[in-house]
C-alpha cells in the first residue's frame, strides 16, 4: 500500500491519492460503519431530489456512483444524467455499475465545471461537502460553481454528515466517528490515512442552520434542510432564484 504524505490542510493531491486507496472497499466502510443507513440517506436524498423535474441532472464529487445511480432509476424517460469526479480511480468503481450505461462520467473539479452557465436542472452532492470544505472560502468557492451551471429555478440537493443539536447527541456522535471511522475503516480499507483524514472531516463540519448560510453566501435563494437520525446528517435544498 502507497503511503500518503500527512499534510495539515486537504489539498487536491491529497485528496485524489486518499481516494485511490479507497475504492474498492469504500461502499463496504460506509454500510458497516453507518449500519447501512447512508444507503437509506442517499436514496431518501434521491427520491426528493428527483421531483425537481427538468431532463439535465448532475450528481457531483459521484465517487463509485451510488446517488447517480439512484437518480437513473428514478429519472423519467430521456433524462440525461451526468456524473461528475476528479478521482479517475473512484469512477472506474462507479463504470462497474449495471446502472453505469446510462449515465456519463465527467472528470472534472467542482470548482471549475465543464458546463455552461445556467445549463443544469438538478445537481445532487453526497458526502462530498466535507472534502470541498478544505476551509470555508474554498467550500464557498465550490457551491458558487454549483450555483452557476444550474438554470434559474435549478435546485442543488446536498445530503452531508451535520451536527446533532443536543450537546449530548453530539459527543457521543464525535465520539463514535473517534473509536470506530478511523479504526474500521483503516483495518477494512487498508488505507490508515484516508480513514484518519475523513474522520477528522466529520466533527469539523458545520451545523445545519451554517450551511444554509454558506448555501446563502454562494448565491442560492431558497435554502431549507431536514434533519436525519437525531441531526447526525442532514439533507439540504438549495433553489437557485
Ligand atoms: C466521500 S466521497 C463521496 C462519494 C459519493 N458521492 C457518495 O455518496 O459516497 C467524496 C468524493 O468527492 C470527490 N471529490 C472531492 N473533492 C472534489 C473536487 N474538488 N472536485 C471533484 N470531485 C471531488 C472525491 O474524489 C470522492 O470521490
Amino acid at each position: 500500500m502507497k503511503r500518503l504524505a500527512r499534510t495539515p490542510h486537504a489539498t487536491t493531491d491529497f485528496l485524489k491519492n486518499v481516494f485511490s486507496e479507497v475504492p474498492a472497499t469504500y461502499e463496504r466502510v460506509n454500510h458497516v460503519l453507518t449500519l447501512g443507513l447512508d444507503r437509506v440517506w442517499r436514496r431518501r436524498a434521491a427520491r426528493i431530489a428527483a421531483v425537481a423535474g427538468g431532463d439535465q441532472w448532475v450528481d457531483m464529487c459521484t465517487g463509485t456512483g451510488e446517488m447517480a445511480v439512484y437518480l437513473s432509476r428514478l429519472a423519467p424517460g430521456g433524462t440525461r444524467i451526468q456524473a461528475v469526479d476528479f478521482s479517475p480511480a473512484m469512477m472506474a468503481e462507479a463504470r462497474k455499475k449495471r446502472e453505469a450505461a446510462h449515465i456519463e462520467f465527467v472528470s472534472a473539479d467542482i470548482h471549475a465545471l465543464p458546463f455552461s452557465s445556467g445549463s443544469v436542472d438538478l445537481i445532487t452532492m453526497s458526502f462530498a461537502a466535507r472534502n470541498i470544505n478544505v476551509n470555508r472560502e474554498s467550500l464557498v468557492h465550490g457551491l458558487t460553481e454549483l450555483h452557476r451551471v444550474l438554470k434559474p429555478g435549478g435546485r442543488f440537493v446536498n445530503l452531508e454528515t451535520s451536527q446533532p443539536p443536543s450537546g449530548l447527541v453530539r459527543n457521543c456522535f464525535h465520539l463514535y466517528v473517534k473509536l470506530f471511522v478511523k479504526q474500521v475503516g483503516s483495518r477494512l480499507s487498508g488505507s490508515k490515512t484516508g480513514y484518519s483524514y475523513l474522520s477528522r472531516t466529520i466533527p469539523r463540519f458545520y451545523p445545519a442552520e451554517v450551511l444554509v448560510d454558506i448555501l446563502h453566501q454562494a448565491g442560492f435563494g431558497e435554502v431549507t434542510f431536514r434533519r436525519l437520525m437525531l441531526g447526525v446528517a442532514a439533507i439540504h435544498q438549495a433553489r437557485k432564484a
